[in-house]
């Protein structure tokens, strides 16, 4: 069984976990990671240049490639599990956690949007972050206070998933 992380932008999806790939040594992925590698392009440019809908069709590719192995810690891109093809992808073969974070802690997370295509102005994502949270709880089986500390974030998932430590 692979451990899905979805949530908003700035939840921490990717350093919480890389805490929990080192606290159970589970292999760790990042979706948007693996669609640059792919392209050779950053997800801004794959955006400027190809435009979203080219960026989910890759994000898609790379989530059926993920689902195919086991036993890995993978941080979705923070639109991933808004797609029911890509839910679908992953059902039976991952837990998926959602990281819920207030959206105040968010933005002391984004100072600088410039990397996050759909984090261009405050007001645009706010509404973006409300239309989605119904998403990723309907997605997920487990919903965790990602407010806090990546550390403590991850101690939870462990906990509640029953991981056991490396
Ligand atoms: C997106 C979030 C980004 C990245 C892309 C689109 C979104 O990932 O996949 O910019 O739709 O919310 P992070 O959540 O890792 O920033």
């Amino acid at each position: 069984m692979n451990i899905v992380l979805c949530g908003f932008m700035g939840s921490g999806k990717t350093t919480v976990g890389r805490a929990l790939s080192a606290q159970t040594g589970l292999p760790f992925y990042d979706t948007d990671s693996c669609v640059e590698e792919k392209y050779g392009k950053t997800v801004r440019e794959i955006f400027d240049t190809k435009g979203e809908d080219f960026f989910r069709d890759a994000e898609h590719d790379v989530c059926c490639e993920l689902a195919n192995g086991n036993g890995a810690v993978i941080a979705a891109g923070g639109g991933t599990l808004t797609y029911a093809r890509n839910c679908k992808a992953f059902e039976n073969k991952a837990r998926i956690v959602f990281l819920d974070a207030s959206f105040d802690v968010i933005c002391r997370r984004i100072p600088d949007a410039a990397s996050r295509p759909l984090f261009k102005n405050r007001q645009n994502a706010k509404a973006l972050y409300d239309s989605r949270r119904s998403l990723y709880e309907k997605a997920s089986s487990l919903t965790v206070d990602a407010d806090q500390s990546a550390e403590e974030v991850a101690e939870e998932i462990c906990k509640k998933l029953g991981l056991s430590a490396k």
